[in-house]
């Protein structure tokens, strides 16, 4: 029962698109199980690029079958912008099975989301305005509306009532906007559901069938363990659980199933939105990687925050989701420096610090405190094995490795599916 987790390890955008879509070809099933189109998975293939967001980046491989689980939320016009946009492109998405209990995006979440931000002002958490947060908020509140409500018009009725009774009062009397409608909405959610009821499976029994007839079954995560609502920089997170745990309650799977815990770590740091992070960098090296990494949003579009590597964060990541393997992602954009700093502790109010602090006051007054690891020049993007890497590249990866907690299984050198180093199977 191969059942393999995918997750981020920094502040999501890591490569995990990238990742899940190498190993694709491989696996029988690859599951979403948190977050929804807030996610940017990057995928390339050939001269091909693709952006996803709410699909899992299993659905470019054709011999596999994408599911999206439980723990998702669901924007229905998201995902069938997505569909017909890879339809168009002639990708098949017909083997798609979405989990009847995933919950839905609905409009007045994603007015929300937006209103909620504009009012925190300086102190807004820099959301990707999907409706991802208010989302969740109403699923924990038990006024969410879930997929298979679209099958009952009078439940879906009942819901729509509960769930903007509340909502009306604040966006009027607080926030200042117009009431929501609860028929204008159910009409809305009603015209989705011919179109997604193909789809719509019990996706638990699926993957629990799957697993005990031996099939590989990938759980790919969304966002990162910085952003996760229990072990990131809470508030300044996402408000689902891209960590390990995530992948059980997210898909309906238990803990005793998971083979294997793969973080995707990014040979240096990035972050979008607000929230503390200790090694970004402010002056050129910072415009350079963003320049060289390509480090722009791929769902929002923002310039993402750069800095270096930062080895507290990836114990940590060892740590909370238990690793067993990291997939070191960007190595190439390093190549040119003549020395590359590695955050290896922190130093807070003038004492070394070698773990993440628990408080959130004392991770906003980190401070890193850098080892100088030497940099190579050579264009390392045709390596195929470690040995092909320069010395200085090969030292680098050691290092890192040394210090996160967990071996580094495999290294990407570039953004295409074959531009990686395996140096230990996943399968
Ligand atoms: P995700 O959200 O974790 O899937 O990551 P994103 O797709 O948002 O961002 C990662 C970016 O890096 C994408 O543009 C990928 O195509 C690209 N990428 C992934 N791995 C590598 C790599 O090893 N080298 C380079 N140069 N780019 C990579
Ligand atoms: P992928 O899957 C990077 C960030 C947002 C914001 C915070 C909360 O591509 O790695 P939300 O809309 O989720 O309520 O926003 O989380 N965020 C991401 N940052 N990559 C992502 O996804 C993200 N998804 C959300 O920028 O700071
Ligand atoms: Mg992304």
């Amino acid at each position: 029962m191969p059942a393999l987790v995918l997750l981020g390890a920094q502040w999501g955008d890591e490569g995990k698109g990238k990742a899940t879509d190498l190993l694709g070809g491989s696996v029988d099933y690859v599951v979403r199980y948190q977050g929804g189109n807030n996610a940017g998975h990057t995928v390339v293939v050939g001269d091909q690029k693709y952006a996803l967001h709410l699909l899992p980046s299993g659905i470019l491989s054709p011999g596999c079958t994408p599911v999206i689980g439980n723990g998702v939320v669901v924007d229905p016009s998201v995902l069938f912008s997505e569909l017909n946009g890879l339809n168009d492109r002639g990708v098949d998405t017909s083997k798609l099975l979405i989990s009847g209990n995933a919950h839905i995006i609905t409009p007045y979440n994603v007015t929300v989301d937006k209103v909620t931000e504009r009012f925190l002002g300086k102190r807004k958490i820099g959301t990707t305005g999907r409706g991802i947060g208010p989302t969740y908020a109403d699923k924990i509140n038990r006024v969410g509306i879930r997929i298979q409500d679209l099958y009952d018009e009078s439940i879906l009725t009942q819901k729509v009532e509960a769930a903007l009774d509340g909502k009306n009062q604040l966006l009027t009397k607080v926030f200042n906007r117009r009431a929501i409608e609860v028929g204008q909405v159910v009409e809305e959610l009603l015209g989705y559901a011919d179109r997604l009821k193909p789809y719509v499976a019990d996706t638990v029994l699926v993957l629990n069938q799957a697993l005990e007839q031996d099939k590989v079954v990938l759980f790919e995560g969304g966002q990162g363990t910085l952003l996760d609502i229990d072990h990131g920089t809470y508030p300044f997170v996402t408000s689902s659980n891209p960590t390990a745990g995530g992948a059980c309650t997210g898909a309906g799977v238990g803990p005793t199933k998971i083979s294997r815990v793969i973080g995707i770590l990014k040979a240096y740091t990035t972050r979008v939105g607000s929230g503390p992070f200790p090694t970004e960098l402010f002056d050129e090296d910072g415009e350079a990687l963003r320049r060289i990494g390509g480090e722009r949003g791929v769902t929002t579009g923002r310039d993402r925050r750069c800095g270096w590597f930062d080895a507290v964060i990836a114990r940590y990541a060892t740590r909370v989701n238990g690793l067993t393997d990291f997939f070191l992602t960007k190595l190439d954009v390093l190549t040119g420096w003549e020395q590359i700093p590695v955050c290896v502790a922190y130093e807070i109010d003038g004492e070394r610090v070698e773990e993440l602090p628990y408080s959130q006051t004392d991770f906003h007054h980190a401070k890193p405190v850098y080892e100088y690891l030497p940099g190579w020049s050579e264009d390392i993007t045709k390596a195929k094995t470690f040995a092909d890497l320069p010395k200085n590249a090969q030292d680098y990866v050691k290092a890192l490795e040394e210090m996160s907690g967990a071996p580094i299984s495999a290294i990407g050198v570039g953004p295409g599916r074959d531009e990686t180093i395996e140096i230990n199977s996943f399968l």
